[in-house]
């Protein structure tokens, strides 16, 4: 309402995330989509950031410079956190395929108990260097796909093609939302502890890239995701300052040259690695 307001009905104002998909936990964040109908304001972060501080609103930070553009802030009377990120179409899109692959009741724990681990261990926050959210429900599809009988199926072969363009680029967005009925009948517990059995132990970050749109790993080489850069440890002991690229190398389902570990630093790489360690000790 306030947004809608301020700029005189000029603007759509979507959900997503979480709130959308059925993975939330209780303390998950609510992220918000604004695109504009006609032209986009001018420094149009700078006056989202000012409105929300007149309202009221607590700790707003503005990211005008990621590839999304986001601004978060806190909600004094509600205690959300809120995330307004600007034309982040693919992310709504992106959202209603979690939200078909939460139709199975187990999947949709199970995913919630990885997200639950990673929050808890501190290692699911993109802006302080480890993984987002996101990027742990997809290793967590990933990994439902790959065991047998298969929890989850993939949502990205037999299904409509649903072409949109964004950001001057073609991406597929369909997906085959066909109720699905799996053979798979381990308890919760033995899922969580083979996710951590195959990430910590049996998953090759060098050769492997996590695709749940191939249901399977694809290859780092194929895919041209080789990591490059210094190793964490070189970075975090100050024997080397280049840049790491591929660390974790996860792929966006429908952005299929987005790789959800760019956002990962070294301390959160070394973090990560280290609680899968702390698992299986
Ligand atoms: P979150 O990481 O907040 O996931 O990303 P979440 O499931 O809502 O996690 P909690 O419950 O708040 O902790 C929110 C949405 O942003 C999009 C996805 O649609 C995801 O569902 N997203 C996030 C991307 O498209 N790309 C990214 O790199 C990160
Ligand atoms: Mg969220």
């Amino acid at each position: 309402k306030i947004l809608s307001r301020r700029f005189n009905n000029n603007v759509t104002v979507e959900t997503f995330g979480s709130s959308k998909t059925g993975f939330s936990l209780n303390s998950g964040d609510l992220d918000i989509c604004l695109s504009f109908n006609k032209k986009t304001p001018t420094r149009v972060m700078d006056k989202i950031s000012r409105l929300l501080f007149e309202e009221g609103m607590n700790d707003i930070r503005s990211i005008p410079k990621a590839s999304v553009p986001i601004v978060k802030f806190s909600d004094p009377r509600s205690g959300l956190d809120v995330d307004i990120s600007l034309d982040n179409q693919l992310a709504i899109y992106n959202s209603d395929m979690l939200k078909s692959y939460a139709q199975e009741h187990r999947l949709q724990q199970f995913v919630q108990m990885v997200k639950y681990w990673a929050s808890r261990r501190d290692i699911n926050e993109a802006f302080k260097g480890t993984l987002s959210s996101y990027a742990w429900t997809l290793l967590a599809i990933q990994h439902a796909q790959m065991i047998q009988p298969p929890l989850a199926p993939n949502r990205q072969i037999d299904f409509q093609s649903k072409p949109v363009s964004f950001q001057g680029t073609m991406y597929d967005v369909g997906f085959n939302n066909d109720e699905f009925m799996t053979k798979n009948k381990q308890s919760l517990a033995s899922l969580l502890l083979s996710f951590f059995d195959r990430y910590a132990t049996r998953w090759d970050w060098e050769s492997m890239v996590v695709s749940i749109r191939n249901g399977q790993p694809l290859s780092t080489r194929e895919k041209k995701w080789e990591h490059k850069g210094p190793l964490p440890l070189e970075i975090v002991t100050g024997a080397d300052e280049g840049r790491m690229e591929h660390i974790m190398p996860i792929e966006d389902p429908f952005n299929h040259e987005h790789d959800l570990s760019r956002v990962v630093r070294a301390e959160g790489a070394m973090s990560i690695q280290n609680e899968f360690l702390r698992v299986i000790e």
